[in-house]
């Protein structure tokens, strides 16, 4: 088969790292990819907002199965005109994908099926949501949301009146995020864990993936401002059984459903953003694709071939997949570019990584970076994901932090505590 991964972060290096294990593979493209994908597939130059030519380029190459990284071309109509053109493709159709495009679209749902999230208010009046914040009735810190896709820049948590003012003003009037917050979305603060619970779907079955956590901020002790991700790791105990079976029944089925009763059924990867506060769990949002960067250490810990997965849910009997996940834990450790979250240098010459990579359980995803004449320089703000695999939290993260202290480019920076959060309930897990 050929296959076409349209993106070109982390998460779409290891997605076609993971498609070429699989023996019935022959080619993958990736468009328009980075330095990490160009070493084991041929990139592209198509950038991923310009699906014609993405289809055309499909069709010409006879390519089997399109798989969508990012969710700009899935919001945008990617999936229905690859269909409409008889072209195999991974993901949900634009109104499906809602769900990640629209925070009000996404509410408004989960109260007409009963899903469990926080309380909040939605607005496109100024006036409405500075008195709303005024009035304290979802209390500090509050969360404000631009309704539709901002690049990861959409979601302020205010921590008093004046920063919720100064956050409503640039968003609603200055239109900082443009078109995307003429409509915001004030919400109550949830307290408890973030948990990153994805689903392979094909519009009736959920294949659940293993759990995972991101790390949003910039700092360690998750301090600075939001990033994309500055890390994650995935284990089992991230979610109990019970816990677990509780989601799929509160949570994945009902969503499931209710997409299909809405004439919009989801098929494709679908990211639950949760919030977990002892047995209480509660949607903090979707995604309508597969997490960057909990893809890197969920697909290093899948052992099963992921085309199988594709094909079943392709054929809507994900119900006959069955998954096999290695045990134990895997970690990803991005490492950034000096200036990053902010304006970030770019061009820096990336050194170290094949010695980080002999160290056994280790793999590196680049995510912003690009070969020029024979040199691997950084392209990007989040630039490589390091990437371990081990028994024990405590040794993947070793493993991990082993493996970046033999890379080296210019300024970069990483946070130094990523899975740190987990050890205390490896601990408790453990007795
Ligand atoms: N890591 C968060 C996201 O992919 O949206």
């Amino acid at each position: 088969m050929k296959i076409l991964v349209v993106g070109s972060g982390g998460r779409e290096h290891a997605l076609v790292w993971k498609i070429l294990e699989s023996k019935r593979v022959s080619k993958v493209y990736c468009a328009p990819g980075n330095g990490g994908t160009a070493e084991i597939a041929q990139n592209i130059p198509i950038s991923v907002g310009q699906i014609d030519d993405l289809a055309r380029f499909a069709h010409k190459e006879s390519v089997d199965l399109t798989v969508v990284g990012p969710e700009l071309p899935l919001t945008q109509g990617m999936v229905d005109h690859f269909q409409k053109h008889g072209l195999g493709i991974i993901g949900p159709s634009a109104a499906a994908a809602r769900l990640e495009g629209s925070k009000i679209f996404a509410k408004e749902f989960m109260q007409r099926h009963a899903i469990p999230t926080g309380p909040y208010l939605q607005t496109d009046s100024y006036p409405e949501a500075r008195d709303a914040a005024r009035s304290g009735r979802f209390g500090y810190p509050l969360v404000i949301k631009a309704d539709g896709l901002a690049a990861g820049k959409g979601v302020v948590i205010a921590r008093s009146l004046q920063e919720a003012e100064v956050a409503l003003e640039q968003i609603m009037q200055e239109r900082t995020l443009g078109e995307a917050g003429k409509k915001v979305i004030l919400e109550k603060f949830l307290h408890g864990e973030e948990v990153s619970f994805l689903v392979f779907s094909d519009g009736t079955h959920a294949l659940p993936m293993v759990p995972s956590q991101d790390h949003k901020t910039v700092f360690d002790g998750d301090l600075g401002p939001n990033t994309g991700g500055m890390g994650a790791y995935s284990t089992d105990w991230i979610l109990s059984p019970g816990v677990t079976q509780q989601v799929m029944e509160t949570i994945v089925t009902p969503t499931l459903r209710g997409m299909a009763a809405e004439g919009n059924p989801y098929r494709g990867i679908l990211y639950f953003g949760l919030m977990l506060n002892g047995n209480d769990v509660k949607v903090l949002e979707f995604n309508a694709r597969f997490g960057d960067p909990e893809t890197q250490p969920v697909l290093y810990r899948l052992q099963s071939d992921i085309m199988e997965v594709f094909e079943g849910m392709l054929e809507q009997r994900l119900d006959r997949v069955k998954l096999q996940w290695r045990q134990g834990c895997s970690l990803c450790v991005v490492m950034a570019s000096g200036g990053y979250p902010g304006d970030f240098e770019k061009g820096q010459e990336i050194t170290g990584i094949p010695e980080a990579e002999a160290l056994t359980g280790v793999k590196v995803f680049h995510a912003g970076t690009e070969f020029k004449n024979g040199h691997l320089l950084s392209s990007g703000g989040r630039v490589l994901g390091v990437t371990s695999r081990a028994e024990t939290l405590s040794s993947a993260i070793r493993l991990a932090y082993q493996a970046a202290e033999r890379i080296r480019f210019r300024n970069m920076h990483y946070r130094r505590d990523i899975g740190k959060k987990g050890l205390k309930k490896e601990k408790i897990m453990a007795k």
